[in-house]
């Protein structure tokens, strides 16, 4: 597989690269529901980043493009880079961006950056990943990463989503760690994929936060409630999901890092909503 961005084969652009942003082609995109798709591109060689992280992407459709942050949903070692969107009405990037094919461009600016990273957390021995919706992306990008299962003995992702249907992008995640030689036996029984659904008939039809309240999260996976001498947390969705995740991890006795400062919690907002 050589994934390497080929200018020549790629159609001109209607406008002028901008500087300092990668020209990529699309080479995959599947649609899940009318609200969500994921896409992949070709990953420019000299590009690095660390799992977790984000960028800024755009298409070549006007002078000045419209760029958003996007979690980088693949992880680093792979040779393509994947993202996992939502599609806003309306929106002044998704509106386009959901209509990409394969073959098509899409701008990247060249730094990746972000706080969702193992160098933002303290060593530990359980890794909590809370999502919401599209904020699975750079969860995406850590559990297909050999590092995270180094570093942990048992890593819990969680996902909430409205309808049943937007969970397909995690249980198709999931399906392929298993199915990947290498991959599944690296992760093994490591990880955990806990999902609830709000706006329909599920077995869990919960928020994450009342989970963790009541403490069903924790009986469910087998696990002691949240401590800081053994867990460490990472979380990825809106503002409300985001605010109110972070005061349970407070009220355990956790402590937000960052890139500068490690500690035992981190947290990002799921960009584009
Ligand atoms: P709900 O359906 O009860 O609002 P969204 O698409 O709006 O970002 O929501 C994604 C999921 O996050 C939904 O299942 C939603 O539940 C849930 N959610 C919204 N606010 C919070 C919150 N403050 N804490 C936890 N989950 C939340």
């Amino acid at each position: 597989m050589t994934m390497s961005s080929s200018a020549a084969t790629e159609p001109t652009p209607a406008f002028p690269i901008p500087a300092g942003v990668y020209a990529e082609t699309v080479l995959e995109v599947e649609h899940y529901t009318e609200r969500l798709f994921r896409f992949r591109i070709t990953r420019p060689r000299e590009f690095r980043f660390r799992s977790g992280e984000f960028v800024m992407i755009g298409l070549p459709n006007a002078e000045k493009p419209v760029y958003r942050a996007y979690s980088l949903a693949s992880p680093s070692w792979d040779e393509q880079i994947e993202f996992f969107s939502i599609k806003v009405p309306g929106g002044p990037l998704t509106e386009h961006l959901q209509k990409i094919q394969p073959g098509d461009t899409v701008l990247m600016r060249k730094k990746a950056t972000g706080t969702l990273v193992l160098d933002a957390l303290l060593p530990g021995q359980h890794l909590y990943l809370f999502s919401t919706g599209t904020g699975i992306a750079p969860f995406a990008s850590l559990i297909r990463d050999p590092e995270t299962y180094e570093k942990f003995e048992k890593v819990i992702l969680t996902q909430t989503c409205r309808e049943v249907a937007e969970l397909q992008y995690g249980e198709h995640l999931i399906e392929q760690i298993r199915a990947d030689e290498m991959l599944s036996e690296i992760v093994g029984d490591k990880l955990v994929y806990y999902t609830t659904v709000t706006r329909e008939p599920y077995p869990r039809p919960d928020r994450i936060t009342s989970l963790m309240r009541d403490g069903r999260l924790y009986a469910d996976v087998g696990m002691p409630p949240l401590s800081p001498e053994t867990d460490r947390a990472m979380i990825c969705g809106s503002m409300a999901m985001l605010n109110e995740t972070r005061e349970l991890c407070v009220a355990a006795g956790l402590v937000e890092g960052a890139n500068s400062a490690p500690g035992t919690f981190v947290v990002e907002r799921a960009f584009v909503d």
